[in-house]
């Protein structure tokens, strides 16, 4: 498998395109990212929070976010290609760069300096967990950086998507997950009726435009939320609630025949706040208080 941090070494230079509201409705690919900042400053703003830990800071686009918010921030990221963009974007903003550092979230020996810079009313990991090694240790170390009644968010790929994906995902999803418990022999008998059913030839591979290995060749795992939450919980936090994101209106092999209208549906699904984003967000963030 490849390397993840040569993926985002090799995405660094046009990532921040994904924040640009202006392209909303014209950008090639759905602005998810731009949705998920847009819910986590509201949240802030709703929390009174007034400083931010940031971990995997990629382009620095959320960070610089916040603090032009007026926050006190920190952050890092393992990638030197992003840190090299993030510096220079809070230079731009008149930021001090040396805010942001070099961490890795699975090694809790590159943050000891960070965390003795907290602690934050808040700590955050936007697009970071699917590529851990450890799930326990990056909350962990994601924990550090708050004192109790601090809040955590911290974002996943949604594995439960895949019910209403009706692809490959969905037959994997069924196998090894929902149905793990029962026998290979009822397990095999339903997998041999579903299968016929179901597009397993998608989803197609991504194509990315830069050097870089692809999205698809490195570590990006999809996590089950309610797991996670059992994940937050055994580490001391206690769970808030699910922060739902990249809507898609109709399964995911829908929305080329869809076009624009998968699209607009979809940016009018982001405006909501209930169960539905469960099933029909391929993205969520989750909202932790330490105890
Ligand atoms: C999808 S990007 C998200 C960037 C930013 N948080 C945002 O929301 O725009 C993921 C970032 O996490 C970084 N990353 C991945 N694994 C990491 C790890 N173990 N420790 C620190 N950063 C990591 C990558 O280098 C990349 O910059």
């Amino acid at each position: 498998m490849a390397e993840v941090v040569d993926h985002y070494n090799a995405s660094a230079p046009t990532y921040t395109e994904q924040y640009d509201e202006t392209m909303i409705h014209t950008a090639t690919e759905y602005p998810a990212n731009y949705f998920r900042l847009k819910k986590i400053k509201d949240r802030i703003n709703e929390l009174g929070i007034k400083s931010v830990y940031e971990l995997g800071i990629g382009d620095g686009s959320p960070i610089t976010a916040m603090a032009r918010m007026g926050l006190r921030v920190g952050g890092s990221d393992f990638s030197e290609g992003m840190l090299k963009v993030a510096k220079q974007q809070f230079v731009d903003n008149g930021f001090d760069p040396d805010l942001l550092t070099f961490g890795n979230l699975d090694r809790r020996d590159t943050l000891e300096a960070a965390i003795a810079t907290g602690p934050y009313d808040a700590v955050m990991a936007l697009g970071v967990l699917p590529h851990v090694a450890s799930e326990d240790a990056a909350v962990k170390n994601m924990s550090n950086f708050i004192a109790p009644g601090g809040t955590l968010f911290l974002q996943f790929r949604n594995s439960m998507l895949s019910l209403y994906s009706f692809n490959r995902l969905t037959m994997e999803f069924i196998f090894d997950e929902l149905l793990a418990p029962v026998s290979p022999e009822i397990k095999n008998t339903i997998k041999s009726e579903l299968e016929p059913r179901l597009a397993m030839d998608k989803p197609p591979r991504r194509e990315e435009k830069h050097e870089g290995p692809a999205y698809d060749e490195i570590l990006a795992k999809f996590h089950n939320p309610f797991e996670l939450q059992n994940l937050v919980i055994a580490n001391g936090l206690s769970f808030t609630k699910f922060h739902w994101y990249n809507y898609h209106v109709s399964p995911p092999m829908l929305a080329s025949t869809l076009g624009q209208a998968f699209r607009e549906a979809g940016i009018e699904l982001e405006a909501t706040d209930d169960w539905r984003g469960m099933f029909l967000c391929s993205s969520g963030v989750i909202e932790a208080r330490k105890n």
